[in-house]
């Protein structure tokens, strides 16, 4: 991976202080930066704790320090936009649009998570950004997450370790990432509001993992407080999440920039661990300076914050205004990244009769269903993409079919849900015949009609289902997972006039497949996959490669299985409702700032209590013994793999489990063995399962390769609530290594 270090910067301060933890060099400026503190007057220290413009806040211009420059991500270089978010119409800031989030966390590759983070980077310093705002890096409580897309898994363990690596080659780019949202930002109902509540050692198996590794192992420089409370505080001022835990614990020096408008108050911010105030100055501005000078606030305090900038500043080394944005951004080598993302994401659900790969004498494809044709890199708010162009799978199929001499027919099948009224104004152009008045409404049968004579006509129907970015998207979460306007009725009547079926489902979460599922013999997850998307589909549909995607997170057989909703715990109490897509739809509607203002402080104070504790996806359902539709991990092949016996080692303070794997095959085929270790007699509450370890291997036809998955032993540990530590209990365990969390094909005891 040296190939990929870019920065000079990092280059220089990496050979210095090998030695040094990846926090720890954050601070070899740390000399020079306090005697620019000494040289600052309050005023320019404070400059720089708030927005300058919408994406950027400043440097010390009289001391020739750059400003920082932010962008969001995670899954491509936002266009760029003045105030408000209103693009600035530019021509070079196309860039490339990557596989979203939970696709790239499908591939469960260390190797593509660190590319994509690189490439990330890479655009970047091409469009003189500092800051990545991202990964996102959350754990997929609710499968009707608004921002599960963005997000990686359900699972503490591969999230965590995806984001060490995608934080490892953005910063090795050259340009830093914000890890977001820190923390326990699971909902987008009521975000900007709901206070969560969760116990210590919830927060710290589950949903502080991912932050942890990513700043202790990937030596993450910049984190972004959510808009959410933590038990009882807003995350942009919680000094248990921003001081105890984040820099006294993790020995974080980077800086800390709140989510947008996410910032509360003055003196809060200020001790509870925030440096910079997106967006706007009321908190931490003129009321700041006040706060010191009138002896409310100590100014080493402030001085604190200007240095962990002023570290982020150095280690990062500003792309001149000359150089920057002189090219396009997206470019030939960074694509390829996100191709080879897509086609090791694409997860073969099922396969009963053998549809997949599409036969040889298949000569007359119909392709059913608007999720063929539509794009997805933009929209979903801040992570929309302006993508330099985009392969739909239509396209994908139609150009690799054209090659094996396929006819291609195409039908829209069903109409398209799409938002009305979100963070814009209702759109007053004409009615689209193609677009649907409700997410429920049924299926048309104009549309039908026409799907069903083309599939009668055709060898074969692949069927593309799923969802669209106006229902799983930033600012609210979907009401159910149930497919949309009609889906189920059309699959039916499909399967009903051929049976050669394939569904591929086009969305970012998980959604209810009971219905869908009888009429479907194969299904394939297709995600929202990044601007070759539709190429690496149609390869993996013709099978000139195999699938080797694997569920980050469970296909639940319904919503109300899921832990939140069978605990009971959400929606909770609220308005049910984001507060700041609420505002934009008041304002959209015609109220003033003070009805508005009068309308919010009228809402109940909204509460989420994570009920369910440490039992988040697939740890409930194993543990509770429920049922599932497609288990977490669950990823087919077109070739079957064999696993051979386990050996266990346990050396110093790891655990090594080695295995020979093979490919039974007559094609090369990737597979992701799955590392699970069971509490044998523990003497607390613990999950059935949990993941520790994971790895891909590429295997040809035939191939046999010895494959060893290692832990730490404190991995195994479990926070304790009682001593408020880690405590690794001693005792056995079992390890199972299989394809899928269900799928278990060995076992071995060993003791710790
Ligand atoms: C989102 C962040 C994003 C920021 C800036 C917020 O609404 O929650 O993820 O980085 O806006 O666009």
């Amino acid at each position: 991976m040296k190939k990929y270090l870019y920065s000079t910067a990092l280059l220089i301060l990496a050979a210095g202080c090998a030695s040094l933890s990846p926090q720890d060099r954050l601070t070899v400026n740390d000399k020079k930066i306090n005697k620019i503190i000494a040289q600052m007057t309050l005023e320019e220290k404070v400059e720089m704790l708030h927005s300058k413009t919408n994406m950027s806040s400043e440097g010390v211009p009289r001391l020739g320090i750059q400003d920082i420059k932010y962008t969001d991500g995670p899954f491509g270089i936002r266009e760029e936009n003045g105030e408000g978010f209103r693009s600035l119409g530019w021509t070079l800031d196309s860039a490339t649009y990557f596989p979203t989030g939970s696709a790239l966390a499908a591939t469960w590759s260390k190797e593509m998570a660190y590319k994509n983070g690189w490439a990330m980077g890479k655009e970047g310093r091409l469009r003189g950004k500092d800051i990545i705002l991202g990964p996102a890096i959350n754990i997929q409580r609710l499968p009707v997450g608004g921002r599960t897309y963005e997000y990686l898994s359900e699972d503490p363990v591969l999230s965590a370790r995806l984001a060490v690596e995608y934080t490892k080659g953005s910063q090795d780019a050259g340009t830093a990432v914000c890890l977001k949202h820190y923390a326990l930002n699971n909902q987008e109902t009521d975000r900007g509001s709901v206070d969560v509540i969760a116990d210590e050692r919830t927060m710290r198996e589950i949903y502080l993992k991912p932050f942890e590794a990513a700043i202790k192992e990937g030596g993450a420089m910049c984190v972004m407080p959510a808009y959410n409370k933590v038990n009882g505080f807003y995350c942009s001022e919680n000094a248990h999440l921003n001081n105890e835990i984040l820099r006294d614990e993790w020995g974080f020096k980077g800086m800390t920039v709140s989510d947008w408008g996410g910032t509360h108050s003055t003196m809060g911010a200020a001790l509870g661990g925030l440096c910079v105030q997106m967006t706007g100055d009321n908190y931490f501005g003129q009321a700041l300076i006040d706060s010191v000078r009138n002896g409310a606030l100590d100014e080493a305090v402030v001085d604190a914050k200007v240095r962990e900038i002023l570290r982020l500043r150095f280690a990062i080394e500003p792309v001149p205004e000359d150089v920057a944005n002189t090219i396009m951004t997206s470019q030939p080598e960074t694509q390829k990244i996100a191709y080879e993302i897509a086609q090791k994401s694409i997860v073969l659900l099922k396969n009963e009769a053998g549809n997949l790969p599409i036969a040889k004498d298949v000569k007359k494809i119909a392709v059913i269903g608007q999720n063929a044709v539509l794009t997805t890199a933009a929209g979903g708010i801040g992570a929309g993409v302006k993508t330099l162009y985009e392969i739909t799978p239509l396209e994908g199929i139609q150009a690799r079919a054209e090659k094996a001499g396929v006819e291609v027919v195409y039908a829209p099948g069903y109409k398209n849900y799409q938002m009305r009224m979100g963070w814009g104004r209702p759109s007053a152009g004409p009615v689209n015949p193609l677009v649907a008045n409700s997410i429920n409404e049924p299926a048309d049968p104009a549309l039908l009609a026409e799907a069903v004579a083309l599939a009668k006509d055709a060898d074969m129907v692949i069927f593309f289902g799923g969802t669209n970015k106006s229902i799983e998207t930033e600012g609210s979460d979907r009401k159910n997972i149930d497919l949309p306007c009609g889906q189920n009725e059309v699959i039916k009547a499909l399967y009903e006039a051929n049976p050669n079926v394939a569904t591929v489902l086009i969305s970012g979460g998980p959604t209810d497949l009971r219905y869908l599922e009888p009429y479907s013999p194969a299904i394939v997850q297709g995600w929202w996959n990044g601007l070759e998307g539709g190429t690496a589909l149609a390869e993996v549909l013709f099978g000139d490669i195999a699938p080797s995607g694997k569920l980050p997170f469970t296909f639940p057989l319904k919503l109300e299985d899921s832990p939140a909703y069978a605990t009971g715990s959400f929606p909770g109490e609220g308005s049910g409702e984001d507060l700041f897509t609420l505002m934009y739809r008041l304002d959209a509607t015609g109220y003033t700032r003070e009805q508005i203002k009068e309308y919010i402080a009228s809402l109940p104070d909204p509460v989420s209590e994570y009920r369910e504790g440490i039992l988040v996806g697939y740890r409930w359902y194993d543990t509770k013994d429920v049922p599932v539709m497609y288990a977490f991990g669950h990823g087919l092949s077109y070739v079957d793999f064999e696993y051979g016996t386990l050996t266990c080692k346990q050396k110093k303070d790891k655990i090594q489990v080695s295995f020979d794997l093979k490919n039974l095959g007559d094609m090369e085929a990737d597979e992701v063995p799955q590392l699970y270790v069971k509490r044998l007699d523990s003497k607390v509450e613990r999950a059935e399962k949990e993941l520790e370890a994971f790895e891909r291997v590429a295997l040809k036809a035939g191939e046999t390769k010895n494959v060893t998955l290692e832990f730490p032993v404190s991995e195994l540990a479990h926070w304790d609530n009682e001593t408020n530590g880690w405590v690794v209990e001693p005792g056995k365990i079992e390890i199972l290594v299989g394809s899928a969390s269900n799928d278990i094909r060995q076992s071995i005891q060993t003791e710790i």
